[in-house]
């Protein structure tokens, strides 16, 4: 469907936010693999996160999902330990879902039957060979598509053997895999990154009393043991917080808070990135909540510079680079954003999405192999383009319309439901479209 975005005069308000899809998954898998009862909140209802509970149903496991606060859902995952999954009847169906596809490959890795995975046109065509790679060499029989590159995916798994790996990508999709597939072989795995990526598996892992050790967030062992069943009350999503954030400072008068946002040093790069460039934003009220620091943070309409955004901190903030772009839109200056080439093989080519989508909205930015420069003080100013089916794109187009000069309409909308079923009511609402 199609959504039309007019500019408000002003955009304030508070946003309570979906919780963190990259936690939600976790707390459901890896407590699966654990004996006993945990009881995860604030899960989000997202089509990927209800990708990962429906794979798990399908290989057996047991959960009582109730409604939960804030159009969220309280779940009790059952877990068995491995002994608790069973071979698969169907496919399982992982959708548009990276992070489900990678890490069930990870735990599929370890059970001695058979599965498929597949998913559906996005996710069909990323690359699926970064790990199947190294579970190959942990001893699973993984076959698939175009050389074994491509899902759908088959999968006999077993006794796996420990493995040291070199990432040579810094990827937390493939880190946790091989992590997760560590838990049942008999000796230390070791995973090197070229750069730190997320770390919700290691934090949530040594939670559940892994033998888990990370040096820097490049190096990080782990050592085979069940995990004990985990409570997990899941923070605001980041993520999902990055396009109020960026709204609140690039829009002329504006000031929004997010809610109980998750702020893991291993996802903020977009605060740094967006206080070099001179926007005021104030976190407050930090607390730590099941292992993660959360905080309530606050963006106001600032003054933008252009920036350099490039090396290490790239994969800290990857998914939230097409919303720097836009900010870079604003700022004076350029904005030259390198070493991202990843952003081309996530649910869209986010490097041509965001070039094509910003630039039919009148902002002036370049296209490069591994990233683009964007010519500040060309504001966005409405128009049309479409989401190509990506959930951050579709956000993105949404948030330049808000921030821009004119109208913008937006097709294939409906993405949003990827990460953020409810992002359409916060438009509406912090717009002053409606008031509940
Ligand atoms: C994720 C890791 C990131 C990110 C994705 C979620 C995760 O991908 O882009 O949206 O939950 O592990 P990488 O595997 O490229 O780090």
């Amino acid at each position: 469907m199609t959504r039309l975005v007019s500019p408000p005069q002003t955009l304030r308000g508070d946003v309570s936010l979906p919780g963190d899809k990259s936690i939600a998954h976790r707390s459901l898998m890896l407590n699966a693999m654990a004996k006993g009862t945990a009881h995860v909140t604030n899960f989000p209802k997202g089509a990927d996160t209800l990708s990962t509970l429906r794979c798990l149903q399908t290989l057996g496991i047991q959960f009582d999902v109730q409604p939960g606060e804030n159009d969220s859902l309280a779940i009790d995952v059952h877990g068995e330990g491995m002994d608790g999954f069973t071979e698969p009847s169907d496919v399982l169906d992982a959708g548009n879902s990276g992070t489900t596809m990678r890490l069930i490959s990870g735990l599929l890795a370890g059970l001695p039957f058979y599965s498929v995975l597949t998913g559906d046109d996005s996710l069909r065509n990323r690359p699926m060979g970064r790990i199947v790679e190294p579970l190959s060499q942990m001893g699973a029989h993984i076959s698939g598509r175009q050389q074994n590159n491509y899902a759908p995916l088959s999968i006999f798994g077993g006794t796996l053997k420990p493995i040291d790996y070199v990432l040579p990508v810094a990827s937390a999709q493939v880190k946790s895999a091989v992590l997760i597939a560590g838990l049942n072989t008999n000796g230390r795995t070791t995973i090197h990154s070229p750069s730190p990526s997320r770390d919700h598996t290691e934090l949530m892992l040594a939670a559940m009393g892994v033998p888990i050790v990370s040096e820097y967030g490049t190096k990080i062992q782990v050592d085979p043991k069940e995990p004990r069943a985990v409570n997990v009350e899941i923070p605001g999503d980041i993520s999902s917080a990055a396009p109020w954030i960026v709204a609140g400072l690039i829009h002329p008068n504006a000031q929004i808070t997010v809610r109980n946002v998750g702020v893991n040093p291993t996802r903020t790069g977009i605060l740094d990135v967006l206080q070099r460039m001179g926007g005021t934003i104030e976190l407050l009220n930090k607390r730590m909540q099941g292992g993660e620091e959360v905080a309530d943070i606050t963006s106001q309409s600032s003054d933008l510079r252009g920036t350099e955004i490039a090396g290490d901190i790239i994969s800290i903030l990857a998914d939230e680079l097409p919303l720097l772009a836009l900010a870079g839109t604003v700022a004076t200056g350029k904005t030259i954003i390198r070493d991202a080439q990843e952003l081309r093989v996530k649910e869209s080519d986010r490097i041509k999405t965001t070039v094509t989508g910003l630039s039919n909205l009148g902002a002036k930015i370049e296209e490069h192999d591994d990233g683009m420069v964007v010519y500040g003080g060309h504001v966005p100013k409405g128009g049309s383009g479409t989401s190509s089916g990506d959930h951050r794109i579709a956000i993105l187009l949404a948030i330049a319309g808000l921030t821009g000069s004119g109208d913008t309409s937006i097709d294939d909308e409906e993405a949003v439901s990827i990460s953020y079923p409810s992002f359409w009511d916060d438009v509406d609402r912090l717009s002053g479209r409606t008031t509940n």
